[in-house]
């Protein structure tokens, strides 16, 4: 049977690690710096709520459905104005998190096409006209 993504990633441990790498690189990085301010001051529940959310999207348990009972990822990030730019600078984020965790590069290069779909879906501004959603849950 071929390995899922969150096998690859080494199961429950290595996609805690990818959550927590990520928000630290959004604290770290500079030109993080658009989404790092949306976020509270203390990163560590949106640590455990990445973790769990991407436990269920890289076909490991669906923790977070599990836990919350399932999420419009549309609608919980409609308070924040994310366009292009935001959308980019988290793309930023999770693609310094997965070098991080020594993700395999196999896995880096197929994980792009779908990161990038669901990054592109949470967005909510175009940014020529400053319009609203095109996208629903
Ligand atoms: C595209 C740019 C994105 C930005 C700027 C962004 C920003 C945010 C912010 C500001 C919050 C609230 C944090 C807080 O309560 O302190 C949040 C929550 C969350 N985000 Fe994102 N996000 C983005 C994309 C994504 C993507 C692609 C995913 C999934 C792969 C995701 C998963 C989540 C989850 C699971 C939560 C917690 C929701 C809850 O239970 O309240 N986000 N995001």
């Amino acid at each position: 049977m071929r390995q899922t993504p969150y096998d690859m990633l080494g199961g429950e441990a290595g996609v805690r690690a990818l959550a927590a790498a990520f928000y630290d690189a959004m604290d770290r990085l500079e030109e993080a710096h658009d989404i790092r301010v949306m976020h509270a001051a203390n990163l560590d529940e949106i640590k455990d709520k990445l973790f769990e959310y991407l436990s269920g999207w890289l076909g490991g348990p669906p923790l977070y459905r599990q836990k919350y009972g399932g999420i419009c990822l549309t609608k919980a990030h409609a308070p924040y104005a994310i366009g292009e730019k935001e959308r980019d600078q988290w793309l930023r984020c999770m693609e310094e998190a997965l070098i991080e965790v020594g993700a395999p590069e196999e896995l880096r290069q197929a994980a792009k096409v779908p990161f990038f779909r669901i990054a592109d879906t949470v967005r909510n501004r175009r940014d020529d006209t400053a319009a609203s959603s095109a996208h629903a849950c």
